[in-house]
């Protein structure tokens, strides 16, 4: 069985009676350790989604299945498990805790899940692998924005998920950061064998992906 399907999920917003469809009608099935692009113009609604997968932002219609498990028909405590042990989430906008350093954000996390074990060296080793290991006990406000996104990246592996979900991560990265992030998706995605979601617009970073698709309107199809 395929470790993510998505089936028929619609949500809709509603402001001053006005009603807009973010998502219509969207499903795929993914396999483990598979890596998905998603590329869509802006308000297509690729974060809408993502967070639908991710467990924050329930469906008005439609299923997420995880390993088998129906996400939106757990009770309140399974899915604040579902979302500390088996999610990793990269953000669209900065989502530091401004007044932790580098090393404490990571740790967080790890106060949600109990993964306690290794941590610190988890930490150590992720902030490693993104360049940033001189800034552990550095303050977002002490890092540039890419430097910031990468710590973000950093923490979402930390509770060793086995769905790695990206809303745009290189979006405010210059070209040669963008680069090096990218490699270590893919080296992350291919050493730990986790599934990987990336949102982009950057149709170049997209190709790179398994599998791809495109979002429009709210309808998602393979490309
Ligand atoms: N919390 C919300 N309340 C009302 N409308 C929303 C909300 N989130 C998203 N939308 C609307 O849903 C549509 C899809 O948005 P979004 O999923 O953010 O698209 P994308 O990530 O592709 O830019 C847009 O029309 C957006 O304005
Ligand atoms: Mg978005």
């Amino acid at each position: 069985m395929a470790s993510l399907i998505v089936k028929n999920i619609t949500k809709s917003f509603r402001i001053d009676g006005i009603e807009t469809k973010a998502v219509d009608d969207a499903s795929m099935e993914i396999e483990k350790g598979q890596f998905v692009s998603i590329v869509g113009h802006s308000g297509s609604g690729k974060t809408t989604f993502l967070s639908i997968i991710g467990g924050i932002l329930s469906p008005n219609s439609g299923s997420v299945y995880v390993d088998g498990q129906d996400v939106y028909r757990m009770n309140d405590d399974g899915l604040a498990t579902y979302r500390a042990t088996k999610i990793g989430y990269v953000f669209q906008f900065a989502s530091l805790m401004p007044m932790l350093t580098s090393r404490e954000n990571l740790l967080l996390p790890t106060v949600f899940s109990g993964l306690k074990r290794d941590a610190n060296k988890r930490a150590e080793r992720y902030m490693e692998l993104v360049g940033l290991k001189d800034k552990l006990n550095s303050y977002p406000y002490q890092l540039s924005g890419g430097q910031q996104r990468r710590v973000a990246i950093s923490r979402a592996l930390m509770n060793e998920p086995e769905l790695l979900l990206a809303d745009e991560p290189t979006g405010d990265l210059d070209e040669q950061t963008e680069a090096e992030v990218m490699a270590f998706f893919m080296q992350v995605n291919r050493e730990m064998g986790l599934t990987f979601i990336l949102v982009t617009h950057n149709s170049a970073l997209a190709d790179t992906a398994t599998r791809k698709f495109r979002m429009s309107n709210g309808r998602l199809n393979e490309v």
